[in-house]
């Protein structure tokens, strides 16, 4: 009839007419307080902050508890939350094991899924949907991720694993425990960690993307943390979420390994024919320079300076992204970079494999992930149930297999 209605909780009429919103590109599926975005201004805020002040002045660790808690911590909260984290890293002896029982060179995605799992299962205390104990889930899985991170990259490469050491920072910890032997000492370089960390900060919520989603709509059947986090893990490893700074990793070494020239490229992706895409550009919200990739380029210069073999690539998409900007068909579709362009350079100038970008990606949105799936447990505990509009077969009468055609 054309109309919609909404009742008090604000869920659709069940008697209105069905909206069909495919990839639900203007459905919001909830209200949130976490994460605004505005796509035309090229704004980010998490919990009322920007991007950009957290990125300049927080930690990994302030940033997730803003996130979760809503409020910046005082030093005396953040030191609790901090000494919470940080005695709780280890993961249980027997799920070391379970870490070789998968093939040597396993993706570490599906292992670090995998191990988020598991770790449901070695404690009762935090499998459950009872406050206390998402709030124990929310520890263990703040602290384990990482160690869970490095352990199934370690196992991609066939190294020893690493126990975590827990007067180091965060990501300390983690750096070391990725990349550190277990009878030598690492050295760490400043300027490696805190890109690593704000890289962190920036993936920290991105509000209704495909991952955070997937947790609301399985922490809405009452799934309890770790079960709605491992879907998120899942939601991301596809490559048109998660994966797309490894496919600009890819398009840069085409382009050095063809000898093209920048304008060149350019001109395939406008050739409707090619159906080459200029990855690492665009996006469905901004319409203007996403504000984490401009973050991220500032660090870029500086982590590739380490690496003098990548150098090159950072120049090749220095040039690509100016070639790109000054051409009217990316100015007429408001094509600008998005967060994928030069992360995936930094993440290989610091040592990590193409494989490991989604696993840093998770561990960044580790934080909005539980926050999402919280707000969902406390604002509303409703199972989202989306209808459809069914074009298949009206009614058929079955035919025995021997009669069908
Ligand atoms: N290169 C060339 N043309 C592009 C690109 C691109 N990267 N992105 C969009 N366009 C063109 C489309 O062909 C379309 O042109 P048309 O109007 O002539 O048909 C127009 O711009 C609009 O693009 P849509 O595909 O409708 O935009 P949508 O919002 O659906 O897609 C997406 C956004 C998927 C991110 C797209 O820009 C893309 O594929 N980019 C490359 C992959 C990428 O970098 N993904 C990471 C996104 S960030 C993240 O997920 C963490």
């Amino acid at each position: 009839n054309g109309q919609v209605g909404y009742d008090t909780a604000g869920f659709l009429n069940k008697t209105g007419n069905l909206l069909l919103d495919p990839a639900f590109v203007n459905t919001a599926s909830c209200s949130s307080k976490i994460t605004y975005i505005d796509g035309d201004k090229g704004v980010l805020r998490y919990r009322g902050y920007p991007i950009e002040q957290l990125a300049k002045h927080s930690s990994y660790l302030e940033t997730a508890y803003l996130v979760i808690y809503g409020d910046l911590p005082t030093t005396e909260q953040l030191e609790v939350f901090e000494q919470r984290i940080r005695r709780t890293t280890l993961i249980d002896e027997r799920m070391r094991d379970l870490f070789r029982c998968f093939p040597r060179r396993s993706h570490p995605m599906p292992v670090l899924a995998a191990g988020i799992m598991a770790l449901s299962t070695f404690s009762e205390k935090s499998a459950g949907t009872d406050p206390e104990q998402v709030e124990n889930a929310t520890d263990r899985l703040i602290a384990k991720t990482p160690t869970l991170a490095a352990f199934s990259y370690k196992n991609s490469v066939g190294q020893p694993t690493l126990y975590p050491d827990n007067s180091l920072s965060y990501i300390e910890n983690f750096i070391r425990m990725s990349f550190g032997f277990p009878t030598e000492p690492y050295e760490f370089n400043d300027e490696v960690t805190r890109a690593l960390e704000v890289l962190l900060i920036l993936h920290v919520d991105h509000e209704q993307n495909c991952s955070t989603s997937t947790v609301r709509m399985v922490g809405s059947s009452g799934a309890n943390l770790y079960s709605s986090v491992a879907a998120g893990v899942n939601a991301l490893s596809g490559p048109k979420h998660g994966g797309a700074n490894q496919a600009v990793i890819e398009m840069l070494q085409g382009i050095r390994d063809s000898g093209m020239s920048t304008q060149e490229f350019v001109n395939k992706v406008k050739d409707q024919k090619s159906n080459v895409k200029l990855m690492g550009f665009g996006h469905r919200i901004y319409k203007i320079y996403d504000p984490r990739a401009a973050i991220i380029k500032e660090h870029a210069d500086n982590i590739l300076k380490l690496h003098t073999g990548r150098q090159a690539l950072l120049e090749i998409a220095q040039e690509l992204e100016e070639t790109a900007l000054n051409d009217d068909y990316f100015k007429e579709r408001k094509l600008y970079p998005n967060v994928d362009f030069y992360s995936g350079l930094i993440y290989e100038a610091m040592g990590f494999p193409v494989n490991m970008f989604t696993v840093l990606f998770a561990i960044g949105r580790l934080p909005g992930w539980i926050a999402h799936y919280r707000e969902q447990m406390q604002t509303n505990n409703k199972i989202w149930r989306p209808r459809q509009l069914y074009t298949g077969e009206q009614e058929r009468a079955y035919r025995p297999i021997e009669l069908r055609p």
